[in-house]
C-alpha cells in the first residue's frame, strides 16, 4: 500500500479522495459512503472535523434513554451512547424492576486523583527525603498559577510524597501527588501540575550544596496521572425483601436469589466468567460515560486495575442473603468530569448532561455506577432465568431484518412467527426466503 507525506496538511475532501483511490477497489463507492454522514450543518461539522486529526467522516453511535431509574429517591431518565442491541433494553427493565421495590443507592467513597513524577535519582535515599520535605512548599509555590483557579472551587494538591521504589527497579523514586479536581476529570490541571514539579525538583537540586554532582544529575523520565484511581470511588447498591422478588420470570423468589447469589460468587473466584461478569457491567458505565463525554478508555482501564486489585481478576460486585433479604452491590473507581473537555463542546454531551439535571462529578459518579449495577443485575437475572439468547437476540432481530432489508410486513410477520421462541441468524433468513417465495 502507498505512503504519504503531507496527508495532515490535506483538506478533508483531498483525504478522503486520496484514501478512497489508494485503499478501495470502488473510489467513487467509498466516497459516498464516507460522504454520506458529513453533516450540512457547517459549523456543526467543523467542530466535530476539529475534535480529532485527520477526520473524514462521523461515525455514529445510537444514543437511547433508559428511564425509570430512581437513585437516592431521585428519577432519572439515563442517556446511553452503546451499539450492541439489548443494552439499553436491559438497563431500562432493571431500572423498572427496582423502581418497585425502593430504587437504587449510590454512594462516594471518596474523590482523590493521583499522578506521578517518575524519576531516576542516584545517591543517597535518606539526604533525597530530607530535601524534598525542605522544598516541599516550593512545589506549591511553584503550581500557584495553575492551582489558584481549581483552588477557588474548592479542589487542588491534596497531598505530596516523595515515594523510594529502588527495591523494585534501580534508582527508581516517584513523587506522588494526590488531587481534588471537584467537576472536572482534571488531567490537564494534574498533568500540568506535575510537569512543573519536575521542574521544580530539577531547579532546586541543582542548586543544593550537600549534594555531590552525580546526585543532583537525577533524570525526569516522565509526568502523568495514574489512571487507577482505587480513591476516586463509588458504591451502588439495591436491597428487598426475597419475597418482593417475585415476578413472571421469578416465580420462586427463593430459588432465584439464592441462584443469583452463586452466580456472583462464581464470578468471584473465577476469573474467565468474571471477566464477562464486568463486561456487562461495563456495557452500562460505558454508555453513559460515552454519552456525557467522559473518557472510556481511563474508565475500563482503571476499573479493571481494581478488579485485579487483590492479584486475580475477579467480580467488581457482590451479592449476599441476610435476613431474607437479598442485597447486591458495586464498588468502582470513576474518575469522572461534568466541565472541560468535550462537555460544552459537543452538542450531544451537553444534552446528555441537561438531560440529567447537570450532575455535578460527584452525582455523575453514582448515575454511572448505578447503570453498571443495574446492567449486570439484568445480566444476571436474564442468565439465572431464561438464558441470554431469548432477549438478546429478540433485539437482534430488528438487525437481522434491517440487513436483509424486510419491508415493514415482513417484519411484521417475522416479529409473529417467532413470538417467544429462540432465534437464530439462520432461522430468521430462511423464514423470510419462505414468505418472499410464496
Ligand atoms: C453481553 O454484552 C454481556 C453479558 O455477557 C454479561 C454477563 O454475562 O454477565 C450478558
Amino acid at each position: 500500500m502507498p505512503t504519504i507525506k503531507g496527508f495532515s496538511k490535506l483538506t478533508k475532501q483531498e483525504k478522503l479522495q486520496w484514501i478512497a483511490e489508494n485503499y478501495f477497489q470502488n473510489p467513487a463507492q467509498a466516497i459516498a459512503v464516507a460522504q454520506q454522514y458529513w453533516n450540512t450543518n457547517e459549523p456543526l461539522q467543523q467542530l466535530h472535523d476539529e475534535f480529532i486529526e485527520n477526520t473524514l467522516s462521523n461515525f455514529y453511535l445510537p444514543l437511547g434513554i433508559a428511564p425509570n431509574f430512581i437513585i437516592n429517591e431521585k428519577e432519572y431518565a439515563i442517556p446511553m451512547a452503546v451499539e450492541e442491541s439489548s443494552v439499553v433494553a436491559a438497563a431500562a427493565n432493571a431500572a423498572k424492576f427496582w423502581g418497585k421495590r425502593g430504587g437504587f443507592k449510590a454512594t462516594i467513597l471518596g474523590t482523590e486523583k493521583i499522578g506521578h513524577v517518575h524519576f531516576t535519582y542516584k545517591g543517597s535515599a535518606e539526604k533525597l527525603q530530607i530535601f524534598f520535605e525542605a522544598i516541599k512548599p516550593k512545589f506549591y509555590q511553584d503550581t500557584e498559577g495553575i492551582t489558584q483557579n481549581m483552588q477557588k472551587r474548592g479542589g487542588g494538591i491534596t497531598s505530596l510524597k516523595l515515594i523510594n521504589k529502588t527495591d523494585v527497579l534501580e534508582n527508581y523514586y516517584q513523587i506522588e501527588a494526590t488531587f481534588e479536581t471537584k467537576d472536572s476529570m482534571g488531567a490537564n490541571f494534574i498533568n500540568s501540575c506535575l510537569e512543573q514539579f519536575a521542574k521544580t525538583l530539577e531547579n532546586n537540586i541543582v542548586s543544593a550544596d550537600n549534594f555531590i554532582e552525580e546526585e543532583k544529575n537525577i533524570q525526569i523520565i516522565m509526568c502523568i496521572l495514574s489512571n487507577f484511581v482505587p480513591n476516586c470511588k463509588v458504591r451502588a447498591e439495591v436491597s428487598c425483601p426475597i419475597a418482593d422478588l417475585e415476578e413472571k420470570n421469578i416465580p420462586n423468589p427463593y430459588e432465584f436469589a439464592e441462584k443469583f447469589v452463586r452466580a456472583v460468587q462464581i464470578a468471584k473466584i473465577e476469573p474467565y466468567r468474571a471477566v464477562t461478569h464486568n463486561k456487562g457491567i461495563m456495557n452500562g458505565i460505558d454508555a453513559v460515560v460515552v454519552a456525557t463525554g467522559n473518557d472510556f478508555r481511563a474508565v475500563e482501564a482503571g476499573v479493571h486495575a481494581f478488579a485485579a486489585r487483590n492479584g486475580q481478576y475477579a467480580s467488581l460486585s457482590d451479592a449476599k442473603i441476610e435476613n431474607d433479604r437479598l442485597y447486591f452491590w458495586l464498588e468502582v473507581p470513576l474518575a469522572l468530569g461534568t466541565v472541560g473537555g468535550l462537555t460544552s463542546l459537543h452538542p450531544l454531551v451537553k444534552f446528555s448532561l441537561d438531560l440529567l439535571q447537570n450532575p455535578s462529578a460527584e452525582e455523575l459518579m453514582k448515575i454511572v455506577s448505578v447503570t453498571g449495577l443495574a446492567q449486570n443485575f439484568a445480566a444476571l437475572k436474564s442468565l439465572t432465568t431464561t438464558g441470554i439468547q431469548k432477549g438478546h437476540m429478540k433485539m437482534h432481530l430488528g438487525n437481522i431484518l434491517n440487513q436483509h432489508k424486510a419491508t415493514p410486513d415482513e417484519r411484521k410477520k417475522v416479529f409473529e412467527y417467532f413470538g417467544d421462541t429462540t432465534i437464530s441468524h439462520s432461522l430468521v433468513v430462511q423464514y423470510l426466503e419462505k414468505i418472499r417465495n410464496k
